[in-house]
């Protein structure tokens, strides 16, 4: 097997090897006294295993600790009682129960073992178009994902085409059916993802959600599969989205392409996770009707109330794709009848690519706090795992699982508190100086890349540094229209009123300029170059002094880095070290790149006559 066997990340204080358990309670009695031999910690600690609940209590009594809680609970206890210890805190007592029941990573892994958006090397799970994956790593891959409570999986890109359809037929599904038995001992539970399209290219000859030949054809994969894997969680899907076929091929609405699929689920408790990421992916530039992130809630909107109790709309958090900074999307504020995932994306694909240091957790709070009360029902997030040594290309990018672990879990994102957790438990010599450099990262990261809320600046295809223009005469809908004197998309009332889809306090607070978040500005508005901003500054002045700031502040991340060299194991320092040599590169090319191309369209020079290049 060529993969490497992955660092112990932030549990290096248990044994690298793990030992068998057939269930959730067998596997924490094993990982307990292991932990607290490792951690020679003389406390008592009994486990009571009752159920299959995933929540669990953490009590004292007469100088025992007990860990009560079904199958996985006493396990998820396990690992935060061991994860305090080990960062020398208090027993961590208390009642613990998780906000989301599917707390979900999204591999978007395809079967010749490249990763869609991976960057962190190739596939855990898959190699020459079938599963093939080096066990023990699994092994490793599922306590680091139950020590955080993530407890299901999506193993297959969303782009779905053939051979990959195949996984749900035998006799991939003997491999699939082998892998669920693996993970299911940490709680993980299987989804798959299908192409909709499939029957076409089976006896039925169509995918027609109206069709019985479909509908019984889906039925009886259903079938086939429960009877392998009965604790499958469900499918993911992603129709009529970038050139994915979907119900709209056969003249059908997505509710009755969703409803279809789930009907094949329900006998056997599945739930269908249908994506919203639809969108005209052929905008002309020159349509100026079109705006891209009105998109998802113009088509599913009017759905609400259409779906079957089993389908969940799972929705990206903001409603174009993941840029550094863009708004909630309105989508998760108008389905109140449906159920609904939020989805994140690990994956810094628009972020720095596990290159350049992005930890995410602070945009998942200010995420948070523009969701409904309620929220979403579900919590999915794109993966930024692969084969790697490091897991993620960049040591510290593992922070950003773990915080979706734990936001996944509470319900709510506290980014110092995730941190320092975090690097408490990987980094213990250097846990202060790392957690600031983690959280300082989003802003840095936004001041180079992300001029108030504009998206998009990036190489086209490769999305990773600064092209001004490289979408700006393209087909995917994301056009900012900067000319000599103003730059960005008026989405008022009086532009093409996407602010009309935001419920009323979130509409007013976007629309006003005097309460539009700065760093949301060319989000919502056109403005002109002169605009003056509430700090006294010309918005391209602001634009000017972000770019050299962050590629500065880019360069302090790497020196404090540098600094940390002999408190952190050196194979750690060295790889993270090449990546901050190479961010800081990055963030030059941005600052030159973004500061000229405004300078040479506007012609106004920078106040403080720093170095642009005309
Ligand atoms: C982005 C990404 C694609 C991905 C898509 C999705 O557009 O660039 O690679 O397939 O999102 O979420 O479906």
């Amino acid at each position: 097997m060529k993969q490497a066997s992955g660092t112990p990340a932030w549990l290096p204080f248990l044994p690298m090897d793990i030992p068998a358990g057939n269930s959730s309670a067998q596997l924490a009695r094993s990982e307990l006294a292991a932990g607290l031999a490792a951690l020679a910690s003389s406390q008592r600690v009994e486990l009571e295993v009752k159920g299959a609940d995933e929540g669990y209590d953490i009590l004292l009594r007469e100088g025992t600790l007990h860990i009560r809680g079904g199958e996985p609970g006493v396990l998820y206890g396990t690992y935060t009682l061991l994860q305090a210890l080990a960062r020398g805190e208090p027993a961590p007592l208390g009642n613990y129960r998780p906000r989301y029941p599917l707390r979900m990573l999204n591999h978007w892994d395809n079967m010749d073992g490249s990763v869609e958006r991976g960057y962190a090397g190739g596939s855990l799970f898959f190699n020459n178009n079938r599963l093939a994956y080096d066990q023990a790593r699994i092994h490793r891959y599922a306590r680091m994902l139950a020590s955080v409570g993530i407890n299901a999986i999506c193993l297959n890109n969303v782009n779905v085409r053939p051979p990959m359809d195949g996984l749900i037929l035998p006799p991939q599904l003997d491999d699939l059916a082998g892998l669920a038995n693996l993970l299911r001992p940490y709680g993980i539970r299987l989804l798959v993802c299908v192409d909709f399209a499939m029957p076409a290219r089976h006896e039925p000859g169509t995918a027609d959600p109206l069709s019985p030949q479909v509908q019984a054809w889906w039925a009886l994969r259903a079938k086939q599969v429960y009877a392998r894997i009965p604790d499958l969680a469900g499918f993911v899907v992603k129709a009529d989205s970038e050139h994915r076929p979907g119900p709209h091929t056969y003249g059908r609405s997505h509710a009755q392409g969703a409803n279809m699929l789930a009907r094949a689920l329900k006998p056997h408790g599945g739930l269908l996770f249908w994506r919203c990421f639809v969108y005209n992916c052929r905008q002309d530039w020159r349509d100026r009707q079109t705006d891209r992130p009105k998109a998802a809630y113009e088509h599913y909107a009017p759905l609400d109330g259409q779906f079957d109790d089993n389908v969940v709309l799972q929705i990206k958090s903001g409603p174009v794709d993941f840029q550094v900074r863009e708004p909630v999307s309105p989508l998760l504020h108008a389905l109140p009848q449906t159920k609904k995932a939020l989805e994140l994306q690990l994956a810094q694909e628009y972020t720095g690519q596990q290159i350049d240091l992005f930890y995410q957790a602070a945009q998942w709070q200010d995420i948070f706090r523009q969701l409904p009360p309620g929220g979403a029902d579900y919590i999915a997030a794109v993966s930024n795992l692969g084969d790697d040594e490091s897991w993620c290309g960049h040591d510290l990018a593992l922070a950003n699982l773990y915080a979706f672990g734990r936001t996944a879990w509470r319900g709510e994102s506290l980014p110092g508190r995730y941190a320092m957790e975090w690097a408490a438990l990987s980094f213990p010599e250097a846990a202060g100086e790392i957690t600031k450099l983690l959280l300082a990262s989003p802003h840095v990261y936004e001041k180079y890349a992300a001029p108030l809320g504009l998206g998009f600046m990036v190489n086209p295809q490769t999305h990773y540094g600064p092209s001004p223009e490289g979408y700006e005469y393209a087909l995917w809908g994301t056009y900012h229209r900067a000319n000599h004197e103003a730059i960005g998309i008026d989405r008022g009332p009086e532009g093409t009123n996407f602010t009309a889809q935001y419920p009323l306090h979130l509409r007013q607070r976007f629309e006003r300029l005097t309460t539009c978040p700065d760093r949301l500005l060319l989000f919502f508005h056109r403005l002109r170059y002169d605009q003056r901003l509430a700090d006294g500054r010309s918005l391209l002045q602001r634009i000017y002094d972000d770019h050299f700031e962050g590629a500065q502040e880019a360069e302090a991340l790497q020196a404090a880095w540098l600094e940390l060299a002999g408190r952190v194991p050196p194979e750690v320092h060295a790889r993270v070290a090449r990546r901050f040599e190479m961010q800081v590169q990055n963030a030059r090319e941005w600052r030159d790149v973004i500061n000229t191309y405004f300078y040479r369209k506007s012609g106004i020079p920078d106040e403080q006559g720093r170095l642009i290049h005309p």
